[in-house]
C-alpha cells in the first residue's frame, strides 16, 4: 500500500494533469505576456493545509514561462482557513523564497480567518488572478459557502480565474448551481477520471474541477 506521502505526490501529479486540461486553455498569450513582469497572485480559500501550495505556483510560473522562457517568474499565493493548526502546517511547509533552479520567486502567506469575511484582512484588499477552492464544501453549509463563493467571484481581477474542485458529483453539482447563481460565468467542468477514491462510495481526490470566469 502507498504510504500518504507518495498518495499525496500522486495526487499533486494528477491535480497538475487536471489543470493543464482544464484551466491552461483557458489563459491566452495575452493575459501571460500582460502580466510577466508583475506577480501572478493566487488566492487559495479554504486552504486546509494546503497540500497544492507549490503545485499551483509552479503550474501558473510554468504558463507564464512558455511566453518568455528567460524571465524570472512571481508568484504570490495566499492561503486562507478557520483551522489554525492547518494553517500552521502549511506556513511550516512553504517558506517563501527563490526556487533558482526553475526561475520562480515564490512568495506564500497563510492566515488563520474566516474566508467569508475577506473584507477584513488588509492583506486582501488587492484582487487576484486566480482564486482556487479545492475540495469546496457546499454540502456542508450552503449558506457560508454562498458567502465564500461571493467573495471569491469579488477578489478576482476582470479577467481572472476561480477555479474549483470537489469531492463528490452532487456537491459538484450544487456548487456550479450556486456560483453561477452568484455571477460566475462557467467556463468549463471536467471530471477528473484519474482521481483517487476515498473509503466513502462516490467520493475521490479532485473529481471534478470547474472554472469561471466573472460575468460582468
Ligand atoms: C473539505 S476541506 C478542504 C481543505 C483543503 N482545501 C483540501 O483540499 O484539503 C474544507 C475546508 O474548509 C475550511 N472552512 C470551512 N469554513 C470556512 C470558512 N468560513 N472560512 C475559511 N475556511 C473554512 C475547513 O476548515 C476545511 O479546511
Amino acid at each position: 500500500m502507498a504510504s500518504y506521502q507518495e498518495q499525496l505526490k500522486t495526487d499533486m501529479q494528477r491535480l497538475e494533469k487536471m489543470l493543464q486540461r482544464v484551466v491552461a486553455p483557458q489563459i491566452s498569450t495575452k493575459q501571460c505576456a500582460t502580466t510577466i513582469d508583475d506577480s501572478t497572485r493566487i488566492l487559495n480559500l479554504a486552504c486546509g493545509s494546503c497540500n497544492e501550495a507549490g503545485t499551483l505556483t509552479d503550474f501558473f510560473a510554468n504558463l507564464k514561462a512558455l511566453d518568455q522562457p528567460e524571465a524570472e517568474q512571481k508568484i504570490e499565493l495566499l492561503g486562507i482557513d478557520v483551522r489554525a493548526r492547518e494553517i500552521a502546517d502549511a506556513q511550516r511547509r512553504f517558506p517563501s523564497g527563490k526556487d533558482s533552479a526553475q526561475n520562480i520567486q515564490k512568495d506564500y502567506q497563510f492566515l488563520t480567518g474566516d474566508a467569508s469575511k475577506l473584507d477584513s484582512h488588509r492583506a486582501l484588499d488587492e484582487h487576484f488572478d486566480v482564486v482556487f477552492m479545492r475540495h469546496q464544501n457546499f454540502y456542508n453549509g450552503g449558506r457560508v459557502w454562498e458567502e465564500i463563493f461571493e467573495q471569491a467571484l469579488s477578489k478576482l481581477k476582470q479577467d481572472g480565474q476561480l477555479v474549483i474542485t470537489s469531492y463528490f458529483d452532487e456537491e459538484h453539482q450544487l456548487a456550479l448551481n450556486a456560483i453561477q447563481k452568484l455571477g460566475g460565468q462557467l467556463v468549463d467542468s471536467q471530471q477528473n477520471l484519474e482521481s483517487r477514491k476515498l473509503p466513502t462510495a462516490g467520493k475521490s481526490i479532485d473529481r471534478h474541477v470547474a472554472v469561471f470566469r466573472r460575468k460582468d
